[in-house]
């Protein structure tokens, strides 16, 4: 990925009032409102603990970026700064970059502004087919000094790429090596599609545990790769396949048999900690938020940490409401579910 891709990326996520599809699919979803909530909302405990780090609440800052320009750097300074300072979690964008241009590496280089954060590096999973391998893997971590490695896998955002790289077989293979050597874990992620109860069946026979749903109702990257790059044939690929992939709460609920086995990370279209609330009843163990920390991040750190206190706020009432004193025993506490209406499209598919 060059600067200058990751640099339209930022401007055509920050300017096109679409890239958000808005879909609000946790709207959808009511939980059980206990008038008698039994408990004082500040006693509610939000934190939990994840990949051997205290969370204040189940926050991960989604990856999205980092590069050789100062606008790139700061951004991703900005968000380490205040994930370290309100307790959240953060993972960088791509690091693909780092490869091609020693220039990008300081924007990743972020441990020493949040040294008790949880830190995620990242890397396209597709790169271990064009001769990426363990060891990039391993300077990725390195470099942030990160906690886990998240391994997104994006063929849609691929193929409507003039440039895509579009060669994923054989791709599970590659990335169970890695997740079975690497020294901190591996996270599968999609980017705005969702994974899939195949696609979980197969990395976990190789060795994955962690996956982010990264499901559709947020940011749509067929949509901004088409408007980045629009088809000089005039097809319009990447609009027509804008809303594809499967819905966030849903792709957590098809994956309801998996949640003992894995742990899973819900991301794609959460917008307060109310939706964070529901994803976690759904079994989500955290939740991962990236565009709308984009825009506050272009503004200044004072914006991001007021964004990471409004979640806060939302998902400790959420809680105080529903009569749940601790943020851990809401993963997958189906009895609080009121009314689900993708109840059915999940049953009746798997
Ligand atoms: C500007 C931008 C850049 C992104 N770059 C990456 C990336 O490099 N690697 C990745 O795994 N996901 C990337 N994503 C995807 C997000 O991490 C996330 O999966 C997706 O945007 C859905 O979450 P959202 O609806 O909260 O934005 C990016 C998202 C945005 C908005």
């Amino acid at each position: 990925l060059t600067d200058r891709r990751k640099t339209d990326h930022v401007r055509l996520a920050l300017s096109d009032p679409e890239a958000d599809r808005r879909k609000h699919y946790f709207d959808r979803i009511r939980l059980v409102h206990r008038a008698l909530p039994e408990i004082d909302l500040e006693q509610v405990d939000t934190s939990v603990e994840f990949l051997g780090r205290r969370l204040s609440f189940p926050l991960i800052v989604g990856p999205m970026t980092g590069g050789s320009s100062a606008g790139l750097r700061r951004i991703n300074e900005t968000l380490a700064a205040a994930a370290e300072e309100c307790g959240v979690g953060m993972a960088v964008g791509s690091q693909r970059v780092m490869f091609d241009d020693p220039a990008s590496r300081p924007s990743f280089r972020l441990r020493h502004l949040a040294p008790n954060a949880l830190l995620l590096a990242n890397l396209g999973a597709v790169q271990l087919n064009y001769g990426f391998g363990l060891s990039q893997c391993r300077e990725a971590v390195e470099v942030l000094e990160a906690d886990g490695l998240y391994l997104h896998l994006n063929p849609l955002q691929e193929a409507v790429q003039p440039e895509g790289e579009c060669r994923f077989s054989g791709l599970a293979d590659r990335i169970g090596e890695v997740a079975g050597k690497l020294e901190v874990p591996v996270i599968v992620k999609e980017v705005g599609c969702g994974l899939d109860v195949r696609d979980v069946e197969i990395l976990f026979h190789r060795g994955v545990r962690y996956f982010d749903v990264a499901g559709s109702g947020g940011t749509s990257w067929s949509r901004i790769e088409h408007l980045r790059q629009p088809a000089e044939d005039g097809h319009d690929l990447g609009l027509v396949f804008q809303d594809w992939g499967i819905p966030t709460p849903l792709a957590l609920m098809r994956l309801r048999a998996w949640r003992e086995r894995v742990v899973l990370i819900a991301s794609g279209g959460i917008r307060t900690g109310m939706d964070m609330a529901k994803a976690m009843v759904l079994g989500a163990s955290a939740c991962c938020i990236a565009l709308p920390f984009l825009k506050a991040a272009e503004e200044s750190r004072k914006s991001v940490t007021a964004l990471i206190e409004s979640l806060r706020r939302e998902f400790r009432l959420a809680l105080f409401l529903l009569g749940v004193a601790r943020a851990v025993d809401l993963v997958g506490a189906e009895g609080l579910i009121l009314d689900n209406p993708f109840r059915s499209e999940a049953n009746a598919s798997g």
